[in-house]
């Protein structure tokens, strides 16, 4: 193949990373963004690639995301090379700390249930990470777990794309997708049409309202995240602790960003005071030098979530070249390398070997809704 027209709405970790696929295997890419690249819930995200201790209940997807982490690194280095952004790779692994006893044992056959992770011992925790809480149980470590600085790895993607070949529009809106005999013709959008063989829908929450006048659907829910930013004079993590109701993450220079709230069908901008106290409250009894910290700031994004928390992912049965890429929900980072290749390879006609795709058809809710039975 190659040397097709295709145009990606959206400019995040979804539409750069398909960008910077599809450019490579030799199609002519044009990603159109309405605002800044990472403007939206990529830029907002923690980073963590997370593919074990994010616990997917679905097997298909627990086998993507952990396909996908494998994959980031290589990555993060072949786009540094090309644009010279730096996506901060952190591997120092991850800890889920025990609190007590009997949270040691929950953890302890987790570990066997999962089998991923090792247990660290109360001694070898606190010898690894000295400004952790004192008389932990224990915790499990998992070395593969690693984590970046989500919008570097969104800007380093998008511009190695523009690098390679491909247009990269910003502050430019698609506004209309243009269709004749069911089949896309091009987009319309705020600097004029762009004509093109196929288009990939990855504008995140907020995209669907471009298939309304198609009569097609692809529901979103926002789910509204908060996350703190602090700073200490000296490094206080070196690991990033996932717990079940609080994740702190080490950042280059001393920082550790705390997160996250998680409110369904907010689609609010500001941070509330409220989230910032229990953040900053909860990661206090992990790490209580952090009470020392310096805050520098907190922001908030929202999670694109379907109704069944799975992804989009492929083309329209309906419509001849209109594909999409969006509905990551928690874990559009995580998951951005193998959506790339996937999709590239559906948009070529090929399967990707050991992937089965049904259950992500972007179509899915749509045959339901006409079936009378949308949930
Ligand atoms: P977005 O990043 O929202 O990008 C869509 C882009 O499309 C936007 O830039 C938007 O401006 C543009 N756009 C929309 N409509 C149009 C249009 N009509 N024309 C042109 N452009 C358009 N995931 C992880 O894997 N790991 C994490 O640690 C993690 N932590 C998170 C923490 C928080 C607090 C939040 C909110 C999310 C987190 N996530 C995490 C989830 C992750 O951020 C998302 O799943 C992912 O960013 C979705 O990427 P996207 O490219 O689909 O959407
Ligand atoms: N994956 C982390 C979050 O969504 O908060």
């Amino acid at each position: 193949m190659g040397g097709r027209k295709i145009i990606i709405i959206g400019g995040g970790i979804i539409g750069s990373s398909l960008g910077y696929e599809l450019v490579k295997r030799g199609e002519s890419v044009t990603i159109v963004e309405q605002t800044d690249l990472a403007s939206g819930a990529s830029g907002a995200a923690a980073g963590m690639l997370a593919a074990d201790c994010e616990h997917f209940e679905h097997s298909e997807l627990q086998n993507l995301a952990r396909l996908s982490r494998d994959l980031i690194p290589a990555l993060v280095h072949e786009v540094k090379e090309i644009s010279g952004i730096d996506a901060g790779l952190n591997q120092q692994g991850f800890l889920t700390p025990a609190r007590d006893n009997l949270e040691a044992e929950e953890l302890q056959a987790r570990i066997i249930a999962e089998a991923t992770g090792q247990w660290w011992v109360p001694e070898q925790l606190a010898a690894a990470e000295p400004a952790l809480a004192k008389g932990l149980s224990g915790a499990i470590y998992r070395s593969e777990e690693i984590q970046v600085m989500p919008s570097k790895l969104t800007e380093a993607l998008a511009f190695s794309a523009q690098a390679t070949g491909a247009v990269l529009l910003r502050q430019t809106e698609v506004t209309r997708i243009q269709v004749h005999n069911k089949r896309v013709e091009g987009v319309q959008t705020s600097r004029g049409f762009l004509p093109c063989d196929q288009v990939v829908l990855a504008g995140g929450w907020g995209t669907e309202q471009l298939l309304q006048p198609l009569g097609l659907s692809f529901p979103l829910e926002p789910v509204k995240g908060e996350i703190v930013e602090v700073q200490s004079s000296v490094p206080l993590l070196q690991a990033t602790l996932y717990a079940k109701s609080i994740y702190i993450v080490p950042k280059p220079g001393n920082k550790l960003w705390i997160g996250a709230t998680s409110i369904p069908g907010d689609s609010s901008q500001g941070v509330f005071a409220d989230s910032i106290v229990r953040l900053i409250s909860e990661a206090a009894k992990w790490i209580p030098d952090l009470r020392h910290a310096q805050f520098e700031r907190a922001w908030a994004g929202h999670r694109p979530k379907s109704p069944d928390g799975l992804p989009y992912i492929g083309g329209f049965q309906e419509l001849q070249g209109l594909y999409a890429a969006a509905g990551h929900y928690r874990n559009g980072i995580l998951l951005s390398a193998i959506t790339a290749t996937m999709l590239a390879n559906e948009m070529e006609g090929k399967d990707t070997p050991g992937i089965n795709l049904d259950a992500f058809r972007p179509d899915r809710f749509q045959r339901q809704l006409e079936g009378g039975v949308l949930r």
